[in-house]
């Protein structure tokens, strides 16, 4: 269901001290909003993540899980493993794990298909690469990442999505996409899905921005109208701007 999500990615960011700590701030200082908020921290730390955040109504998600169900996969996490610690959202493909650890559309599509059918929310992560917009060749990335990860997916599978546009040029650089060229690239993904399934699907599906998303960009491109919230890399670490980023929406 659509709805205004704001989510933080920490990354490889924040021992387990540092991880507890951030937690309590953003509860105390967690402003009254209906966007769902979020915080993706490290593997290790998930687990105590849930247990800090039992009563507020932050969620805590994951950043990767692996396409298997169990076995012979070192160093890898499984969809029942975040579920067991109550973890039942995951972000898969973020552009790291595709540039940095060799996931492809098809490893995508395989891990998206087993949280699914685990029952775990996918925020599925994409963008073009900078020479991709270079060359004109944006919205044609765009399309054929969703359409290999997603268009094999039941309509009724897209009520367990949110996407993520995260252009690749644009996170951690400093350099936002201007509002107009989110709201650009959100209208033609949602274009995209309505022709490969329907308006229902399109326009219940949120659609999150990511890429050096801070406090003083936030409204703006959160005011464009298929812009659902954003993905938040670095802002999200510091406890006043991710603050003043889910008060944007
Ligand atoms: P930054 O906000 O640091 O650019 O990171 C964006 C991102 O990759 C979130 O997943």
């Amino acid at each position: 269901m659509r709805s205004k999500i704001v989510a933080g990615n920490w990354k490889m960011n924040k021992n387990m001290e540092e991880t507890e700590a951030l937690l309590i701030e953003l509860s105390a200082k967690l402003p009254d909003t209906k966007a769902e908020v979020m915080v993706a921290p490290t593997f290790v730390n998930l687990a105590a993540a849930v247990r800090n955040l039992e009563t507020s109504r932050i969620e805590v998600i994951a950043q990767n899980m692996h396409f298997a169900e169990s076995g012979a996969y070192t160093g890898e996490i499984s969809a029942d493993m975040l579920l067991n610690i109550g973890v039942d959202t995951c972000i898969i493909g973020h552009s790291e794990r595709r540039a940095y650890f060799g996931e492809t559309d098809e490893i995508l599509a395989k891990k998206v298909k087993t949280a699914l059918e685990k029952g775990i929310r996918v925020m599925f992560c994409f963008g073009e690469e900078l020479e991709d917009r270079k060359s004109g060749n944006h919205f044609s990335v765009v399309e054929s990442q969703l359409k290999n990860a997603l268009f094999s997916l039941e309509s009724s599978d897209w009520s367990k999505i949110i996407l993520a546009y995260e252009p690749v040029w644009a996170i951690g650089t400093g350099e936002t996409a201007s509002p107009e060229q989110a709201q650009e690239m959100h209208a033609f993904i949602r274009k995209t899905i309505s022709e490969a399934y329907d308006g229902s699907v399109s326009n219940n599906v949120s659609i999150l921005y990511g890429g050096s998303v801070k406090p003083g960009n936030a409204e703006e491109i959160f005011s464009k109208p298929d812009v659902d919230g954003g993905l938040i890399g670095g802002a999200s670490l510091v406890s006043d701007d991710f603050v003043a980023i889910i008060n944007a929406i």
